[in-house]
C-alpha cells in the first residue's frame, strides 16, 4: 500500500561485454528478476562508438575514457530497461560499488567481478540518468510497458 504511493522510477541496466563473453547474462538479469523489479526492455547490442561516447559523455576528460570507450564497443552488450519503485537506487545496491574490490560480498560486482575497467554491470546513477539512457539505448518500439497479470506484489 505504501509503495504504490510512492514514485514508479525507471533505470537503465547494462551487461557490459565482459559479462556477455563470460557468461553472466543469465546470472544478472535474474537478481533484478529476482528482487522484484518488472523488465520493460531487454537486447543484445553492439554498441557503436558515438553511442558509447554520449551514454558515458559526463566522464569525457577522465584519463581512462578511451579505455573504457574501447571496452564498451569491444563486443556486444544487452541493453535492459527495469521500472519499479526506487528502482534506481536499489539496482546500484544490488551492482555494488565501481571498483568490485570494494563492493560488498552479495552484490553482482562483488561477487562476479575484479577489476574497475571489467565490472561487468551498469547502472543509471539518477532517475534523470535513467530516462536518459533509456532513451539514447532503446527505440520507442523496443520498450514494453506491462502489467503483469497473476503479480500484484511486484508493482
Ligand atoms: P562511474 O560512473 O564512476 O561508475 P559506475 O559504473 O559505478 O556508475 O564510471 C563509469 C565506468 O567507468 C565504471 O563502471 C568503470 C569505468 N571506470 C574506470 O575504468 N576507471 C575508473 O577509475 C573509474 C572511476 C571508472
Amino acid at each position: 500500500l505504501v509503495a504504490s504511493l510512492e514514485q514508479v522510477d525507471e533505470t537503465y541496466i547494462m551487461v557490459k561485454p565482459d559479462g556477455v563473453q563470460r557468461g553472466l547474462v543469465g546470472e544478472i538479469i535474474s537478481r533484478f528478476e529476482k528482487k522484484g523489479f518488472k523488465l520493460t526492455g531487454l537486447k543484445l547490442f553492439q554498441c557503436p562508438q558515438d553511442l558509447a561516447e554520449e551514454h558515458y559523455k559526463d566522464l569525457k576528460g577522465k584519463s581512462f575514457f578511451p579505455k573504457l570507450i574501447e571496452y564498451i564497443v569491444s563486443g556486444p552488450v544487452v541493453c535492459m530497461a527495469w521500472e519499479g519503485v526506487g528502482v534506481v537506487a536499489a539496482a546500484r545496491k544490488l551492482i555494488g560499488a565501481t571498483n568490485p574490490l570494494q563492493a560488498e560480498p552479495g552484490t553482482i560486482r562483488g561477487d562476479l567481478a575484479v577489476q574497475t575497467g571489467r565490472n561487468v554491470v551498469h547502472g543509471s546513477d539518477s532517475p534523470e540518468n535513467g530516462k536518459r539512457e533509456i532513451a539514447l539505448w532503446f527505440k520507442e518500439g523496443e520498450l514494453c510497458q506491462w502489467t503483469p497479470a497473476q503479480a500484484p506484489w511486484l508493482r
